[in-house]
């Protein structure tokens, strides 16, 4: 089924990244020169998804500003004769139909997702998360899309990773059905240590039915108070079939300090102002750190 609309979610607190995330959204911090969910905003648009309904919190609402159109700074920049900075600007709030809707109180991922209900209506729709930056030659969602367009059900993206990180994810198990996509039969949020039932770690890009809204209203809290959407997707599973597929591209958790950096380095030694720098750089630090 054809896929219309987004949901991003980005009304966590993003404690992981405090005092930098205090004041200011972690889905603003910069990749090289572009806010995080400006990539992500650029993967949905790319893929040919035409709005976008943004999950916003307090103290978010700079996100909004970020999308929006700036009269003072477009006119600065035409004074200034800075076309190409002026185009980069208008690019930006040209990009989506956007409609931001508010978690009151940051309920959990699932109830973020809950928040979109109304605007989502009655159709299949993705969910991206800012925190999954994912960096493809054909956008991860799109792959996604051309994938769901043969089924209908959920499609959650997966990954290989580490036997010794799979305490990180959410891990699934199931059995392969086709060349990148597996059936999924069962669900394990953060197993323990060494209990994971396979390597395969879902990452923050789905496609889910609009079913998933009335079963995220039944699910319960768990121990944090918070509304887990893998509860939901356990329960969805009972219904309906749930899909991985294996994206083709490379994954940063730009959530966590470390892969925020592996992001920065690997986007900055692609940019063409200063990848090469930058990879002089890197190599005079690495000879100096011997
Ligand atoms: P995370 O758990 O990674 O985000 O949620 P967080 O809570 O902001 O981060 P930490 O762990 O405190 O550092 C995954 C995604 O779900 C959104 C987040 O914004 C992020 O994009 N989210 C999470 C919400 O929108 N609302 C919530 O209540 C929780």
């Amino acid at each position: 089924m054809k896929v219309k609309k987004a949901v991003i979610p980005a009304a966590g607190l993003g404690t992981r990244f405090l005092p930098a995330t205090k004041v200011v959204p972690k889905e603003l911090l910069p990749i090289v020169d572009k806010p995080s969910i400006q990539y992500i905003m650029e993967e949905v648009a790319s893929a040919g998804i035409e709005e976008v309904i943004l999950i916003t919190g307090r103290e978010k609402g700079s996100i909004e500003d970020h999308f929006d159109t700036s009269i003072e700074l477009e006119n600065h920049l035409i004074k200034k004769g800075r076309r190409d900075l002026l185009k980069v600007v208008r690019e930006i709030s040209g990009m989506v139909t956007l409609v931001s809707v508010r978690q009151k109180e940051p309920l959990g991922l699932g109830h973020a997702i809950l928040c979109a209900k109304k605007v989502v209506g009655n159709e299949p729709f993705a969910v991206l998360l800012g925190d999954d930056l994912i960096d493809a030659k054909v956008p991860c969602i799109r792959q996604m899309m051309d994938v769901y367009q043969n089924m209908d059900g959920a499609l959650v993206a997966i990954q290989k990773v580490p036997r010794a990180e799979t305490h990180l994810y959410g891990i699934i198990k199931g059995k392969k059905v086709m060349d990148r996509v597996y059936s999924v039969d069962e669900m394990v949020e953060k197993p323990e240590r060494g209990k994971a039932p396979s390597n395969l770690a879902i990452i923050g890009r789905y496609i889910l039915p609009p079913r998933i809204f009335d079963i995220l209203e039944k699910v319960k809290p768990d121990r944090r108070g918070e509304i887990q959407l893998t509860d939901g997707l356990k329960e969805l599973n009972r219904e309906v079939s749930i899909y991985g597929y294996e994206f083709i591209g490379d994954r940063y958790d730009a959530g966590d300090k470390f892969g925020f950096l592996q992001a920065n380095l690997s986007f900055g030694l692609k940019h063409p102002e200063i990848g090469l720098k930058l990879k002089r750089l890197l190599k005079e630090l690495s000879s100096s750190h011997r």
